[in-house]
């Protein structure tokens, strides 16, 4: 742990249940209540009870998760936003000014990379594009005027892993910050800030609500300063969670440890009938001793997650058909929910990376393994393959 973070002496799952949830102090409702309000009455000019103005600034719903939030990952501020891309534009329009540069991985979620390569490449920042699995690369793509490196790890969706500790280190000697993107892992199964990242960002939409009833996303700061610089630049830029959406988050996190076990659990039995059914001819999964960065995903989580992609014999058609022969796993976007998921990155959620470096390969289908039955599931991939 850096010496910027909390030592909590509690377990995760007690604090999933308890940080930033006391009872209600008036009530003693034992879950934060949904404050669907706008604005406070002061007591005078000025006289603000508990710090509440007006709820763009602060909200006390949303106070409850970003403490949540902040204890979760370890870190010193936890900032809850409307969406994953809402956060990750606040930060980057935080820490980076026009004529500074990034460095972005080659595998992140599509949505992200859009968001460098046609919004802030208008706003002049430049960045360059490394595999961050190999932090020699990423120390290669260095500029003199490198602020941050971007990291996603594992990565949507080849499952790629980046070795969060060194590419902290190669940040840290340029004198840049390293922000990792921890949606596929949660905090439950990994926590980069006590590796020495200085930034974790979530989609909050995936694991952490994890119902697919809600988008959102999160900021945690390592450090107190970034920490306030990122609420100011939160509320002045004004694109944050709502009362009732995290309210949602907050109670899907309650349950994020026994999800993820059983979303690793039965994430483990479909790679194995991946691995070895004759139609499938590349299965990517950190779990698998073959990865190429299996051992690092040993090291920094503590179980390999519910998402896998896989390609299959037959080119782009073939994938499809997968997709949509499945009927258990439901054809759409998004991941992270109960139930399980299936679709084809090429045409959907990495259709705005065509043509780049970032480009996934046309016969990779992607899942999300959910919590049900695991037979079931296995069962419905089986038919949809054979
Ligand atoms: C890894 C990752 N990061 C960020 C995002 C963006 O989050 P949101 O869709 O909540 O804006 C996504 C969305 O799919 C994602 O998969």
């Amino acid at each position: 742990m850096s010496e910027h973070q909390h030592q909590s002496p509690q377990g995760f799952e007690t604090i999933a249940i308890h940080a930033g949830q006391e009872a209600d102090p008036r009530t003693g409702a034992v879950v934060p209540p949904i404050y669907q309000v706008s604005t406070y009455k002061q007591d005078g000019v000025g006289g603000l009870r508990d710090g509440y103005e007006y709820s763009r600034s602060a909200n006390p719903t949303r106070s409850a998760l970003e403490e949540c939030l902040a204890a979760l990952e370890g870190g010193r501020r936890g900032l809850a936003f409307a969406s994953g891309l809402a956060a990750e534009d606040t930060l980057l329009r935080t820490v980076l000014q026009p004529g500074d540069h990034i460095v972005i991985p080659n595998d992140a979620y599509g949505g992200t990379f859009r968001l460098f390569a046609k919004v802030l490449t208008r706003w002049g920042v430049e960045f360059s594009v490394a595999d961050t699995q190999h932090p020699a690369k990423v120390r290669e793509a260095l500029r003199p005027n490198t602020k941050a490196v971007w990291v996603e790890t594992p990565s949507n969706p080849l499952l790629g892993i980046t070795d969060i500790a060194a590419v902290a280190q190669v940040a840290h000697d340029a004198n840049a910050l390293l922000v990792v993107d921890n949606t596929f892992a949660s905090p439950y199964l990994q926590q980069p800030l006590a590796l020495g990242a200085d930034v974790v960002v979530h989609s909050t939409t995936k694991y952490m609500g994890g119902h697919s009833d809600v988008v959102g996303g999160a900021l945690v700061a390592a450090d107190a300063g970034l920490g306030e610089e990122l609420a100011y630049h939160q509320n002045a830029m004004g694109a944050v969670s709502g009362p009732f959406d995290a309210w949602l988050v907050l109670r899907g996190i309650k349950t994020l440890g026994v999800r993820m076990d059983r979303h690793t659990s039965n994430a483990e039995e479909i790679v194995a009938l991946l691995t070895r059914h004759p139609k499938v001819t590349q299965v990517f999964y950190p779990g698998l001793a073959e990865h190429p960065n299996h051992e690092i995903a040993a090291k920094q989580m503590k179980a390999f997650g519910g998402m896998v992609s896989f390609r299959v014999a037959g080119g782009e058609a073939a994938a499809v058909e997968v997709c949509n022969r499945a009927k258990l796993f439901t054809l759409g976007e998004s991941l992270g929910g109960v139930e399980s998921l299936i679709e084809h990155p090429g045409r959907m959620t990495h259709a705005s990376a065509a043509g780049s470096p970032l480009e996934v390969p046309a016969d990779l289908v992607r899942i999300s393994v959910g919590i049900e039955s695991a037979a079931d599931l296995v069962a419905d991939l089986a038919q949809a393959l054979d």
